[in-house]
């Protein structure tokens, strides 16, 4: 594994950073997580704008511009040699001393990592997952903006930790007013008599990549996908409910605080969704590893 920090490769064992990164001591720093499919990156841009968005939120400077950073996450890839695979990019606030003032901490720290994937087996794709409300409500954002991918992640960690005890797939975040949120780690989908629901970025959810492949995948299909405030009880009357995130895809939900959606089975329009998804990440996304096949020639 060849692990980018600072403008160096290194081994799994030498990639390692100083216990005085604020990123470390604090969460103090932003990050995205991609995927790489069939050696191509997908929505490259759209991951990077968001980590740029994400840096500004916490006024971070992101020593390398945009184009430098998606040659830096290409360079990784090509190096790691996985046509399919997870990439993590982290950038923190880098080492200062022991108080938490950014002021002392002239330079960021950017690490790109390229892994294996560790899929979710494949019968929960099929028979779905069982979700409960976590306890634990998302982070409001006028404390921690959820759409702000920091690392600061203990909000969903605690809520995670919910999942774990009580021997459930996910959990489903609410906000202060009790709206559903998202997932600890991915945005949830409903569907109300035909319509795709989803939270609004402003009910503190983060604008998910798939989130919003899926909007325009269900918009193409002819569904119409709106952005919709709903609370737990829509969620366990509604027709169909799915969860999307980088690593988990389209995840279908069958069962929301021991009470079971609709007949209990993955809905006809999260399998079209998932099977339009699938399509998309075979196809689209910025080819690495594979050469874009050549354009036709137009004879002249
Ligand atoms: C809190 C949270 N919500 C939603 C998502 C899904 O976003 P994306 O589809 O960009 O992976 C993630 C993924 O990292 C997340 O951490």
């Amino acid at each position: 594994m060849q692990i980018y920090l600072d403008g160096k490769f290194y081994s799994k064992e030498e990639a390692k950073i100083s216990v005085f990164d604020h990123g470390f001591l604090y969460g103090d720093g932003v990050f995205e997580g991609l995927r790489v499919y069939s050696g191509r990156i997908f929505r490259l841009q759209q991951h990077l704008a968001r980590l740029y968005r994400s840096a500004r939120g916490i006024m971070l400077e992101i020593p390398l511009d945009a184009g430098a950073m998606a040659e830096v996450v290409r360079e990784t890839v090509r190096r790691n040699g996985l046509l399919d695979a997870y990439i993590r990019l982290v950038v923190s606030r880098g080492p200062g001393d022991l108080g938490l003032n950014p002021v002392v901490c002239p330079k960021p720290t950017v690490i790109c990592i390229v892994d294996k994937l560790t899929l979710w087996p494949r019968e929960l794709y099929e028979r779905g997952i069982r979700v409960a409300t976590a306890a634990t409500r998302r982070n409001s954002p006028d404390a921690l903006d959820p759409s702000i991918k920091s690392l600061n992640y203990l909000n969903n960690v605690l809520a995670r930790l919910e999942a774990n005890r009580q021997g459930m797939g996910e959990v489903l975040m609410l906000n202060a007013q009790g709206y559903v949120c998202e997932g600890s780690a991915d945005n949830v989908f409903l569907v109300v008599g035909g319509e795709l629901w989803t939270p609004p970025v402003a009910a503190g959810a983060l604008e998910g990549i798939t989130r919003n492949a899926v909007m325009e995948l269900a918009a193409a299909e002819g569904i119409v996908a709106r952005e919709m405030f709903f609370n737990r009880q829509q969620v366990y009357t509604a027709d169909e409910c799915f969860l999307t995130g980088t690593g988990a895809e389209i995840v279908p939900v069958v069962e929301a605080d021991g009470r079971r959606i609709a007949d209990g089975a993955p809905g006809p329009i999260t399998k079209r969704l998932t099977e339009a998804f699938h399509r998309l990440t075979r196809t689209e996304g910025e080819p690495v590893l594979v050469e874009e096949p050549r354009a036709a020639k137009t004879g002249s």
